[in-house]
């Protein structure tokens, strides 16, 4: 069985990390789709982005990094993926994913979506805060992989 599991990962954090490491053990390849949104290229660059997420899972085995744009379901049924995978952090995420998933499912004709549910450790941590945190100064070491500290490290000193 192969899984998807799309996002913007504008940064990956360790909650995104937390989802990714126990989806490896659920099956037998997971692909790390991230959103390639030409209107909107956010705070970090799509390429940057990719090579974080690589950098990021680099000791995990059957998971490949790879960027699309369009349809999440498209591309899903494109890469022979089986199922999406979406981490649930509080239940204020769930009206979007219940409606996401269900859009999702209309749309691919039966495409099942399956919620992890985030580690409580990580559970208050989403991208934004993590940017936000780190324009104002504050540590976001114990919130994202070392690869994006540093790498969020530098490119706030070199706003300064
Ligand atoms: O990390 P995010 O921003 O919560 O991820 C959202 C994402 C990328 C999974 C979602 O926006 C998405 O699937 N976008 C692709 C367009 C699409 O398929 N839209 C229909 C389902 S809402």
């Amino acid at each position: 069985m192969k899984a998807i599991y799309p996002g913007s990962f504008d940064p990956i954090t360790n909650g995104h990390l937390d989802v990714i490491e126990r989806t490896v053990k659920l099956f037998n390849e997971v692909i790390i789709a991230v959103l390639s949104n030409q209107d909107k290229e956010g705070f970090i660059s799509i390429k940057d982005r990719i090579e974080l997420v690589k950098e990021s899972v680099k000791d995990l085995k059957n998971v490949t990094v790879e960027s699309f744009s369009g349809l999440t379901v498209k591309y899903a049924k494109e890469r022979g993926a089986n199922v999406i995978i979406r981490g649930l952090r509080a239940p204020s995420d769930f009206e979007y994913e219940l409606e996401m998933s269900q859009i999702n499912y209309f749309l691919s004709n039966g495409l099942e979506t399956l919620f992890i549910m985030t580690n409580p450790k990580h559970s208050f941590i989403r991208s934004s805060r993590v940017k936000e945190v780190a324009g104002l100064g504050g540590d976001i070491k114990d919130f994202v992989p070392l690869p994006v500290y540093k790498y969020l490290y530098q490119k706030m000193l070199l706003k300064k």
